[in-house]
C-alpha cells in the first residue's frame, strides 16, 4: 500500500489544493490530507470548520482520507505508514520555505520523502491567503475554491 500525507492549514481548502489532491491519488493507493492544528497561525476558519470543508470536498474523492494532527509532521506520517509527504510548488516563491521544510523533514526522518506536485498552470496564482483577502473585499471566489467554501467565505464576511 503506497500511501502519502499531504499536509497543510488548509485555510480554506482550494481549488489548487484539490487539483495536487487529485494528481497525488494517480501516484499513491492512499491519499491522507492532514490538517495541522497549528496554534501559531490565526486561522479564519476553526479546525473544525476547515476539516468539515474538506470531507464535503477532498473527502469525495476515492481512497482519499481527512485527518488532522497535532506536533511534528514526520511523526504523524510514521504513525499513518505513509512514505511520502506531498507539497504543492506554485512560484518559485514557494521554493526556499519548502526547499527547508523538505530538508528538515528528512533531517528528522530519513525514511519519510518531501514530492512536489505542480497545480494546474491556472491555479499557480492561487493561495487561501488571497481568497480570504478577496472574500473578505466582497470580491467573487466562486472560480476559486469549491461552492461550498465560497458559501463558508460569504458567510463569515457577511
Ligand atoms: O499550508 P501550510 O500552512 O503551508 O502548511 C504548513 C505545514 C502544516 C505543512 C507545516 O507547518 C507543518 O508540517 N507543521 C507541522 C509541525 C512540523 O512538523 N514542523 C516541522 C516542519 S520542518
Amino acid at each position: 500500500m503506497r500511501r502519502a500525507i499531504y499536509p497543510g492549514s488548509f485555510d480554506p481548502v482550494t481549488n489548487g489544493h484539490l487539483d495536487v489532491i487529485e494528481r497525488a491519488r494517480k501516484l499513491f493507493d492512499e491519499v491522507i490530507v492532514a490538517v495541522a492544528h497549528n496554534d501559531e497561525k490565526q486561522p479564519l476558519f476553526s479546525l473544525k470548520e476547515r476539516l468539515s470543508l474538506l470531507r464535503e470536498t477532498a473527502g469525495k474523492i476515492d481512497d482519499v482520507r481527512i485527518a488532522d494532527f497535532n506536533g511534528l509532521l514526520v511523526e504523524f506520517a510514521k504513525a499513518e505508514k505513509a512514505g511520502a509527504v506531498i507539497r504543492g510548488l506554485r512560484a518559485v516563491s514557494d521554493f526556499e520555505f519548502e526547499f527547508q521544510m523538505a530538508l528538515m523533514n528528512r533531517k528528522l526522518d530519513a525514511l519519510v520523502e518531501t514530492i512536489f506536485l505542480m497545480p494546474k498552470e491556472e491555479y499557480t496564482y492561487l493561495s487561501s491567503r488571497i481568497v480570504k483577502e478577496i472574500a473578505r473585499l466582497g470580491g467573487d471566489v466562486s472560480g476559486f475554491v469549491p461552492a461550498c467554501v465560497a458559501n463558508a467565505l460569504s458567510r463569515r464576511f457577511k
